[in-house]
């Protein structure tokens, strides 16, 4: 087939009807988690000052360095399309001054994030992600709830061989000091790091620990680590936070080398991977941590903060490869409602009005004339059910059953028709 002209971008794509139910799935979850946990629902715009994403997710970080799309207005003003949500959803916190309701606040999104990656396994450059901020609060359980709420949603999802790797990376307090000690380590080992790693020596030297460069990886193994020069506080923390996640009896993994890309962290960092090979190309589920500092960095007040999002398209790729998305239902028709002429094409309109009232999914090709043409797709749709209207039926107020199996056909008054399908439905 001759390639069409136009396509959609590299890295981005169409989601089709078919392809829908596993969206609406995955977001009835998220919903409905929310809903649970009471966190309310925020939509923040698409575009964002850039400075928000400079400041908040990182100068030096790969997403605002590399993949951050940016435009300028023809006012002049520099718009990021968001490459993830935390930054926007704390820039919201400060705007409408939620620092002075009773605090947690909680807050949920869902919706689309633009990077622009090098297109691959499970990284697409506009993909989809849900995420959940808890605002104002210190609790170390905290950190634990976020955890299980991301770890719930994947294991609703039928997800088996889930594992959540942890680390803390520290504070203000400590981290400075263990930074200077990575670095000093790192400098030995220089000539050997991998091109990008040489600039993160200088510019991000944590992130180093979780290069997936083989070399660069032995190097990590070497390392300092973080967990033994945590401060009194940010051991505290973390002890609680694991023991915590002990009584979940959520399967996790320390990883001394998970930093994450993004600079806001402060101790606890997570992420979900399914622990399967593909699981493993594909990239983390869900990821997020602590963000202590970051409220205060876009000139708010100091606030606590935890979060966590996860990918709605590399859900959707394993889930596709598992077949497990195959059971979700769309809404089945069981009736297919054939008709012919124009007096009849027109009370089908009516008709369909109660059907819907009555909650009873029904299908149809107003379009068609032929009822030859209409009957084949009923039998493509696999209805057990199909009612013709004719010019004769409309008139006289009446419409034909046909039960699909047996062929057999019965004539019920219109003003019936509807509660007789329920009824046989409900069989
Ligand atoms: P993140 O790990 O950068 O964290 O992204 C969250 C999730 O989005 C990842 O775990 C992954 O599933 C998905 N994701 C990231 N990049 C791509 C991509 N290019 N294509 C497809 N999926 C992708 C954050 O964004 C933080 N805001 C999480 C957070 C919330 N931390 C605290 N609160």
């Amino acid at each position: 087939m001759k390639r069409p002209k136009f396509q959609t971008p590299l890295g981005m794509h169409d989601i089709l009807p078919r392809e829908q139910k596993y969206f609406e799935k995955i977001y009835n979850i998220t919903k409905n988690i929310a809903d649970f946990y009471n966190f309310g629902k925020i939509s923040t715009p698409i575009l964002e000052q850039a400075e928000i994403f400079e400041k908040g997710t990182g100068e030096s970080t790969d997403i605002v360095q590399k993949e951050m799309y940016t435009l300028r207005t023809k006012g002049g003003d520099l718009l990021a399309l968001r490459p993830e949500g935390t930054p926007g959803v704390v820039r919201a916190y400060i705007e409408h001054g939620m620092a002075s309701l009773p605090q947690p606040v909680k807050l949920w999104y869902f919706g689309p994030f633009f990077r622009h990656e090098r297109p691959q396994a499970g990284r697409y450059r506009e993909f989809n992600s849900f995420g959940y901020e808890i605002l104002g609060e210190q609790n170390p359980i905290i950190d634990t709830q976020i955890i299980q709420i991301s770890y719930n949603i994947l294991k609703e999802l039928k997800f088996k061989n889930l594992i959540v790797e942890i680390n803390s990376i520290g504070d203000s307090q400590c981290r400075p000091y263990y930074k200077k000690l990575l670095v000093s380590y790192l400098k030995r080992k220089e000539s050997l790091l991998c091109q990008n790693c040489k600039k993160r020596l200088k510019q991000n030297p944590l992130r180093i620990l979780d290069c997936k460069n083989e070399a660069c990886q032995k190097i990590a193994q070497g390392a300092p680590q973080m967990v033994d020069h945590l401060c009194d506080e940010c051991k505290y923390h973390f002890k609680e936070v694991l023991e915590s996640l002990d009584e979940t009896e959520i399967p996790y993994s320390l990883n001394p080398y998970l930093v994450r890309g993004l600079d806001y962290y402060t101790k606890t960092v997570f992420e979900i991977y399914e622990d399967t090979p593909e699981g493993r190309k594909i990239g983390a589920l869900a990821g997020g941590g602590r963000y202590d500092n970051l409220v205060k960095l876009l000139r708010g007040r100091d606030t606590f903060c935890c979060g966590a999002s996860g990918g709605v398209e590399r859900i959707i790729d394993i889930l596709k490869i598992r077949k497990t998305a195959d059971s979700y239902k769309t809404i089945s028709n069981k009736v297919f409602l054939a008709q012919l002429g124009t007096m009849a094409k027109r009370r089908t309109l009516k008709l369909m009005d109660e059907f819907k009232k009555q909650g009873v999914p029904i299908a149809e090709t107003l379009g068609k004339n032929s009822l030859k043409a209409q009957l084949r797709i009923a039998d493509r749709l696999g209805v057990d059910y199909t009612l013709i209207l004719g010019q004769k039926e409309a008139i006289e107020e009446v419409i034909i059953l046909r039960e699909m199996k047996t062929g057999k056909q019965t004539t019920i008054k219109l003003n019936k028709i509807v509660k007789e399908l329920k009824k046989r439905l409900k069989k």
